[in-house]
């Protein structure tokens, strides 16, 4: 991993226990842990949106391969490639904020706001929360709506989660095998829409846990709330042999309500 990825990973090992847990039980099976890629998301404004982001990302090399659209999310996205096939693929999703009521849209306008002020000054230096703790008032606000967004609110520019690659394991022969030994071993799967997303005949199997709930500090007092998951990915070969490196709407859409509450 190159540093940028290993101060994402430091940052979001802080809220994803699962991640730290796996790593360790992998690391006693002598499993080296390759990651597919990383999730960011964002919110279309400020000094932090997609079209700022997508600058930020040529400049550290990756280039944009391909969008996505999630309309009943009111999401947008976009994967990035770097030259070098080691380095994790990053998937950025951006929240379309003016789908929302008034009020929703002015708590984040304030964030955005105040994004401006932190990008200026430092740069888009990602992980970043580049802005001031919420009230707890307001994340619910944002949540009523939109679970994606008070998840950012709170959050911001962390990974989301990162991605096992399947297909560099040595001990396991597919995403069932290791789904399997993941439950055995008490993790949490996210389970909406089947515990695997997509199919073979899809060139893509996802799986991936549950968020566990964190405590954190709001403006207004302590809270509870969701953090980060960790997500599995097996690809295939399409019909020229080539590995599938894209995304499936259909389950990255499923695999976003892994930062519903449990
Ligand atoms: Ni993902």
């Amino acid at each position: 991993m190159n540093e940028w990825f290993e101060k994402l990973w430091d940052d979001y090992i802080t809220s994803c226990p699962d991640a730290m847990k796996l790593h360790d039980i992998m690391q006693n099976l002598n499993e080296n842990i390759v990651n597919d890629h990383i999730a960011i998301r964002t919110f279309n404004g400020g000094g932090i949106s997609l079209n700022k982001l997508r600058q930020y990302m040529q400049l550290k090399n990756f280039a944009p391969i391909e969008g996505y659209e999630f309309k009943e999310k009111n999401l947008i996205a976009e994967y990035y490639q770097h030259p070098d096939p080691n380095v994790p693929r990053v998937f950025i999703s951006e929240l379309q904020v003016q789908n929302f009521s008034n009020s929703f849209q002015s708590i984040v306008n304030d964030l955005l706001d105040q994004s401006l002020k932190y990008v200026n000054e430092l740069g888009i230096d990602i992980p970043l929360i580049p802005w001031k703790m919420i009230r707890y008032t307001d994340y619910q606000i944002l949540n009523k709506e939109s679970d994606y967004a008070s998840w950012l609110a709170v959050h911001g520019l962390k990974a989301n989660h990162f991605t096992v690659s399947i297909n560099h394991l040595n001990q396991f022969n597919n995403i069932e095998e290791f789904n399997d030994f993941l439950i055995e071993n008490n993790f949490v799967l996210n389970t909406n829409g089947g515990i695997i997303k997509g199919s073979r005949k899809k060139l893509l199997k996802q799986s991936s846990t549950m968020a566990h709930t964190l405590v954190k500090n709001f403006s207004d007092g302590i809270y509870s709330v969701p953090g980060c998951f960790y997500e599995f990915a097996e690809r295939f070969e399409d019909e020229n042999g080539e590995l599938f490196y894209g995304f499936i709407g259909s389950s990255a859409f499923k695999i976003f309500e892994s930062t519903n509450p449990v």
